[in-house]
């Protein structure tokens, strides 16, 4: 049996990451970004001079893509020609085309079992679109963060960032390879009018009781 996962799905800018990072502090797992690993390939897609939007071309870079997915201490890590990868694989370009790349059923693929590989050493705290429900679907441990359309804008705002979140949620959630979707299991946490701690205290109140 693998360490115990812990799925943590939801839209952008829910807070998901912020809390998910806190959980894996809190309970000494590891956490692990998957959102950046699909925002690597689109990059490479995008330094290659490849098209997002042509599948045959993406898929063409998957064979060898000299990106991996590593560790830098309890937090994944995503390392390229010997650097890690960070500010690059959150611009307006990654973006607007992280969508398109994974849609693309091979990209997730490989990217899913890159992302189950690590919980077969050591548990860990995910966040992503479809952890709970494609991931690890037999996780006891499912929570699916949100908040309001507003709110969620207000803090992407808030970020600096400008972007059409309601957009990517609306490609994330129609296509049909593991859209953004609540497992039917999974807890619904809407943050709207949470602090973080106490998003933090919920969830791992809930982890902690099913664990017992
Ligand atoms: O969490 P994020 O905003 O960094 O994710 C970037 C994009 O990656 C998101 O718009 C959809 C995709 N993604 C996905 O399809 N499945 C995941 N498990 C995580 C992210």
């Amino acid at each position: 049996m693998n360490p115990p996962a812990i799925a943590i799905d939801g839209p952008a800018a829910s807070g998901k990451s912020t809390v998910a990072k806190l959980i894996a502090k809190e309970l000494g797992y590891t956490f692990i970004n998957t959102g950046a690993m699909y925002r690597a390939v689109t990059w490479y897609a995008l330094q290659q001079g490849v098209n997002p939007a042509d599948t045959a071309a993406v898929c063409g870079l998957l064979g060898d893509i000299p990106i991996s997915f590593g560790k830098d201490g309890s937090v994944s890590c995503i390392m390229y020609c010997g650097r890690m990868l960070g500010d690059e694989l959150r611009t307006a370009e990654v973006n607007a085309n992280v969508s398109a790349v994974a849609a693309i059923p091979e990209v997730r693929a490989l990217l899913v079992e890159k992302q189950r590989e690590y919980n077969t050493r050591e548990a860990v705290v995910m966040e992503g679109r479809d952890i709970g429900t494609v991931v690890f679907p037999e996780t006891p441990f499912k929570y699916f963060v949100t908040a309001s359309e507003e709110v969620r804008a207000a803090r992407r705002a808030a970020e600096g960032i400008t972007e059409s979140i309601t957009e990517r949620d609306r490609k994330d959630s129609q296509r049909s390879v593991s859209p953004l979707v609540k497992a039917e299991d999974a807890l619904l946490v809407d943050t709207s009018d949470m602090g973080i701690d106490e998003v933090v205290a919920f969830i791992v109140a809930d982890i902690n009781k099913k664990l017992s």
